[in-house]
């Protein structure tokens, strides 16, 4: 078997996860050493297929705690090139049930508390997956840049916001901090969520024939789960300069999509769909989007290769043909579960 290049480790937090999971094995057909560290809130099945792989590791902790990185290094050295930080209680529904105190513990302390391990271990970068719904309600016309200013509507949101000013002011460290704030993703990955707009509009449609749509006219900006893995690796691979201290908007144009368009694509290959409209207010996370991805292109060289066309065929043939047996099971979405 060759030998992974020692240089060539990874380190993921939340790499159990949707986009985690997804992540592992990406980096491992590019010949990574990757190591895993999950608290498994979701279940660990994700990462099943992974484990006789040589140069996989997984070690089950929490991050909130002090030293679990470093622990998970002494154990399986060489140190890491980069740690992908994408362990978080995910989404403003789960980030409301868990309440103000968990959720900043999960998402802002463990963020600081893995820079800090990772700046002590000399590791040389770290991403960290943000959100474009920090940019909060628009009323501007333009399109959001980096330069935009943030406004965060939701706990979830207030808390991805805390820690990129955490990371940002870590711009000058050994370790080189990385933002991207992500698109909102869609498509499968081995951790399947049902709980992400796209995915679960399709789930909604193939399962009721019925679709309940608010807030119609408003835009997002979407994203494939395996464009967003892309996006990962190329920022573990550019040069440290471009990558320093720098928020990247990660999607593309093609992606700013009203929630009409989605019905659009769905209805598309599910006819016959019932499709409603309420055009409530409803607190918590009101979001109208259009996202400049100019940036990521131009200096990454970052674009999508995946369309919702492409989620909408995988998810329902992933639900067609019973490979998701109980779609509907809890594991599938992040707000109902409890952290102690
Ligand atoms: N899914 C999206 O649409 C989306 C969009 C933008 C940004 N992001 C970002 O991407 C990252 C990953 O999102 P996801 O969709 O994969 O979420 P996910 O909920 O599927 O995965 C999160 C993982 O983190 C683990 N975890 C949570 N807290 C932990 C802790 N304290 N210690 C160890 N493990 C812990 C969970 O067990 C889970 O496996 C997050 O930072 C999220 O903010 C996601």
């Amino acid at each position: 078997m060759h030998k992974v290049e020692e240089e060539k480790h990874v380190l993921i937090t939340g790499g159990a996860g949707y986009l985690g999971s997804l992540a592992c094995s990406h980096l491992l057909q590019l010949g990574y050493r990757v190591t895993v560290v999950d608290d498994l809130l979701y279940g660990g099945e994700s990462l099943l297929a992974y484990l006789s792989h040589p140069e996989f590791n997984f070690v089950k902790a929490n991050v909130c705690e002090a030293r679990t990185i470093r622990s998970a290094i002494d154990q399986y050295l060489p140190v890491p090139v980069a740690i992908m930080h994408l362990a978080g209680i995910v989404g403003f529904p789960a980030c409301q049930a868990v309440g103000r105190h968990v959720a900043w513990q999960y998402n802002v302390e463990a963020a600081q508390r893995a820079f800090e391990q990772a700046e002590e271990l000399g590791v040389e970068r770290f991403i960290f997956a943000s959100t474009y719904s920090n940019y909060g309600t628009s009323s501007q016309d333009d399109l959001a840049t980096e330069e935009s200013s943030v406004n965060p509507q939701s706990l979830y949101a207030e808390t991805m916001v805390a820690v990129e000013k955490f990371l940002q002011a870590q711009a000058g460290s050994n370790c080189a901090p990385l933002i991207f704030r992500m698109a909102h993703l869609y498509g499968l990955s081995p951790r399947p969520r049902f709980d992400l707009l796209v995915n679960q509009f399709i789930l909604e449609a193939y399962t009721q024939r019925d679709l309940l749509i608010y807030q119609r006219g408003y835009s997002r900006s979407f994203m494939h789960v395996r464009d967003a893995v892309r996006g990962l690796i190329l920022g573990l691979q550019s040069e440290i300069e471009n990558v320093r201290g720098q928020i990247y908007n990660l999607g593309s144009e093609n992606g700013n999509l009203s929630k009409d368009k989605i019905v659009e694509v769905i209805l598309r290959r599910l006819p016959e769909t019932t499709v409603r409209y309420k055009d409530l207010t409803f607190g918590g996370d009101m979001r109208d989007f259009h996202i400049s991805y100019e940036k990521v292109r131009d200096k990454l060289g970052f674009d999508t290769q995946f369309t919702v066309e492409d989620g909408v065929r995988e998810v329902l043939n992933a639900l067609r043909s019973g490979l998701i047996d109980n779609p509907k099971d809890q594991k599938y979405r992040n707000a109902k579960f409890i952290v102690s």
